[in-house]
């Protein structure tokens, strides 16, 4: 079969089970798919919130403290199997009003210290509400996983008027990103056997610890660079 009609088919199957979750919100698809755009425009609208303080933060010579940003707006499916997980109805508010993560923003930055000052800059923005704030960069979890989560909500402008949204903001570095990617497939692979499956989470924990180490080392360089880099233009 040629590849393109292989992707047609790939896209009619999932178009199919995507409508199969769509029915489950027993509304017309128009709302469903309003609801969803609105929480495009809310990744859109934090994204550009960090790309300005990435350009604002990167003047006078400093480096730019963001290296990348990865967002994304929950799937369907997901929505409903959490929906369901939480025994909350399959209604568009039910969505609007318990689920805070279907708009996700990773922002990646270059060093642990970035992670702080971009954070702390962004939640100082007047349209910026923090709801909640957990710090696994303070407190890893028992995987290892380090990152600053925060859950904020801010306003869309729509032909409608404003819109408060949820979006969950992930702020990590590199290296806390790189170790948490590879550990996300693991624990989805599901058919692996389970006692390999504890010995790799332990070699990944053992991972964790050392992409602190890493994070810290790397700090310290940068550090010293710019101390040089003072010290040698006075
Ligand atoms: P849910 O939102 O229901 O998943 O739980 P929660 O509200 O307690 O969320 P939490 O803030 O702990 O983390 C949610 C998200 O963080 C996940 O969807 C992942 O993206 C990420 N995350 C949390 N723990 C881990 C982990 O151990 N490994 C990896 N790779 N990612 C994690
Ligand atoms: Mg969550």
């Amino acid at each position: 079969m040629s590849d393109g009609k292989e992707n047609e088919l790939a896209q009619t199957n999932e178009k199919m089970s995507t409508e199969q979750y769509l029915k489950q919100f027993h509304t017309d698809f128009d709302p469903v798919y309003s609801m969803l755009t609105d929480y495009q425009c809310a990744v859109m609208e934090v994204e550009t919130k960090f790309r300005i303080l990435n350009n604002r933060l990167s003047i006078n010579g400093e480096h730019n403290p963001i290296e990348s940003i990865k967002s994304r707006v929950k799937e369907i499916d997901s929505i409903v199997r959490k929906l369901e997980k939480h025994h909350l109805p399959i209604t568009i508010e039910a969505v609007e009003e318990n689920l805070k993560d279907v708009a996700g923003v990773r922002v990646i930055c270059s060093f642990v210290d970035d992670v702080y000052r971009v954070a702390d800059s962004f939640l100082a923005q007047e349209d910026v509400t923090l709801i909640e704030r957990k710090d696994y960069i303070k407190n890893p979890k028992p995987s290892g996983y380090r990152s600053l989560h925060l859950i904020i909500r801010t306003p869309i402008y729509t032909e409608n008027g404003k819109k408060d949204m949820f979006v969950e903001v992930q702020m990590r570095t590199i290296a806390m990103d790189f170790w948490a990617s590879l550990e996300h497939k693991l624990r989805y692979k599901k058919n692996i056997n389970p006692e390999i499956a504890e010995q790799l989470a332990k070699e990944l924990k053992a991972c964790a610890e050392e992409s602190v180490r890493l994070d810290e080392k790397m700090l310290e360089i940068r550090n010293r660079i710019s101390a040089d880099a003072a010290g040698s233009q006075s």
